[in-house]
């Protein structure tokens, strides 16, 4: 079964040939849509499109406990997320790929844990990413000749409405992306002992920037921003180690109270 998951766009069909399709229940619910499973370069991996296969689930209504949920179920160790993000600063600009290492919570109403009780835990969430798979995607992007950030702090909003320009201005001082998706989701995979990376690419400078953000604009540049995702895929999939000797499991060593 896969070790690798990827969470993503429809962009993702592109790269690999479904050759399975599984419908997984879950304790949580239904998950966006059945998990497909294909091979990218020869290595086999898990894809759950995140919102739905028509594009009809909005980034606050994803059943995030029932994707990862469903992922951990078929086997996976490792996730990908795939995410569109806005740009809070200059030097990052629309088309560039981050590897994004922090990250901060402005969600409001989703639900982030799998430990509502009895059982009690805490995470550590210190360091959120992977740093194996941190390594690959910096890499391969960069010698696909991408522009690529090393680092960048992801502030993750409610949603489904952008910014206004107050908000963008304050997170503009701590953070340099903007997206709607990462959190819960790599909550999640860490509460089940799952490494995560995520790909983010720019598709938009947010409101700081005078122009208000034009959802139909995010589209068309993600889809231009779709080939650069298949090729790191493509190239950066099959360098994961296989054997994971990042620690990212231990987590759950010292979570439980
Ligand atoms: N996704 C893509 N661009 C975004 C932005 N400016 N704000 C929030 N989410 C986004």
């Amino acid at each position: 079964m896969p070790k690798i998951g990827i969470i993503g766009g429809s962009g993702v069909y592109g790269v690999f040939d479904p050759k399975e399709s599984i419908k997984v229940h879950t304790p949580y619910g239904r998950p966006s849509a059945p998990v497909e499973i294909g091979e990218i370069n020869g290595v086999e991996i898990a894809f759950l499109p995140r919102h739905g296969k028509t594009h009809d689930i909005p980034p606050h209504e994803v059943n995030y406990r029932a994707n990862i949920w469903a992922l951990h179920e078929l086997g996976v160790e490792r996730v990908i997320g795939i995410t569109a993000v806005g740009s809070l600063r200059e030097e990052y600009k629309p088309g560039d790929i981050v590897i994004t290492d922090q990250f901060i919570d402005f969600t409001k109403k989703r639900e982030y844990t799998f430990y509502n009780g009895p059982r009690v835990a805490h995470f550590s969430m210190a360091d959120p990413f992977c740093p194996e798979m941190r390594k690959v995607f910096i890499e391969t992007s960069k010698g696909l000749g991408y522009d690529t950030h090393e680092k960048g702090t992801y502030v993750c909003i409610e949603g489904p409405r952008f910014s206004t320009r107050a908000e963008s201005m304050m997170f503009r001082s701590y953070a340099h992306i903007i997206g709607m998706t990462l959190v819960p989701e790599i909550v999640l995979a860490r509460e089940l002992g799952m490494c995560y990376v995520n790909i983010a690419a720019i598709t938009d400078y947010d409101v700081w920037a005078e122009k208000p953000v034009d959802a139909q604009e995010v589209v068309r540049v993600m889809k231009e921003n779709e080939e650069k995702i298949r090729k790191i895929l493509q190239e950066g999939v099959p360098k994961i180690p296989e054997e994971r000797k990042c620690g990212c499991a231990d987590v759950l060593k010292t979570a439980f109270v």
